[in-house]
């Protein structure tokens, strides 16, 4: 790897909000990636016109001014650095898949069966992400396969053959924020959506999807960064850096029995979807 692919690598991860890199069992930090660029810099031979890599950027102490002085002209900011391509270059699903190997990055590791990379056709133009794996799915190590699987099945399907869309659940792509099932079905952390969230990124870079279908909070909360609920974000296009997003209810929250009006919504959301990728 050159010194501008090192460095447009760890300002790609950066730039997906990914704040630790793990790399053979060691963890690079965030904050730790101006000084590691920099110390990337000095370790690389330089070549005949070395490319010189944006030091950190530090807080200018305040300076005042007398009134008689007038403050210089604002300096216009840098202009942002050329487009880091989306997808790391030559990145597979089959990459991904070893790159996850054995994963013992977390803690989820301790109680999984099996890690649930994900489920379809890796070339769809659409995406379905989940949260993480139940038990159905932590036995099978497929996604989607419980009561919330066969309701998703059912969604999807159902809508699509009412809309006139010839598709059915294989040929759209199935993955979750985390691989591997958390204790009690509990709602994953934030360290393990981080760790684990780097492999969905790559997932989606490599699908390159015309649109995402995000389902329930912990998916929007992987993709968008917002706390804000899912009742307030459903039904409107979002975006993941250049990909339109769609969160929608998850489907467990519709299996209970009295969210008739969010099951209408989900309907609603899937509709707009489906239309939007196969029209
Ligand atoms: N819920 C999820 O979010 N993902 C699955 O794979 C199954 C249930």
């Amino acid at each position: 790897m050159t010194r501008d692919e090192i460095r447009q690598f760890l300002e790609f991860y950066q730039d997906l909000g990914v704040k630790t890199i793990y790399q053979r069992g060691s963890a690079l930090e965030a904050e730790a990636l101006p000084e590691l660029v920099e110390d990337l810099n000095s370790l690389l031979p330089p070549s005949a016109a070395p490319p010189r890599v944006a030091p950190p950027r530090v807080a200018p102490a305040p300076v005042s001014f007398s009134p008689a002085m007038k403050p210089p002209a604002a300096v216009p900011p840098p202009p942002p650095p050329a487009l880091i391509p989306l997808a790391p270059e030559g990145d597979t699903m089959e990459a991904i898949r070893t790159d996850i190997g054995d994963c013992r990055r977390c803690r989820l590791c301790e109680g999984r069966n099996k890690i649930v990379f994900g489920s379809g056709n890796e070339r769809s133009r659409l995406v379905f992400v989940g949260e993480g794996p139940g038990a159905d799915e932590d036995a099978s190590g497929l996604p989607f396969v419980g009561r919330a699987g066969q309701l998703l099945t059912q969604m999807i399907e159902g809508t699509a053959a009412k809309e006139g869309i010839k598709i059915l659940r294989p040929d759209v792509y199935i993955a979750n924020v985390v691989k591997c099932r958390p204790p009690e079905n509990r709602t994953p952390m934030p360290d393990e959506m981080e760790i684990c969230g780097q492999f969905l990124f790559r997932q989606l870079l490599a699908i390159r999807p015309k649109a995402i279908c995000a389902l329930g909070s912990t998916a929007a909360k992987a993709l968008l960064g917002t706390k804000e609920g899912v009742t307030k974000l459903r039904g409107n296009w979002q975006k993941w850096h250049d990909i339109p997003v769609m969160v929608t209810y998850h489907p467990s929250y519709l299996l209970r029995p009295y969210n008739q009006n969010a099951k209408r919504e989900a309907w609603e959301d899937l509709k707009k979807v489906l239309h939007f990728v196969y029209d």
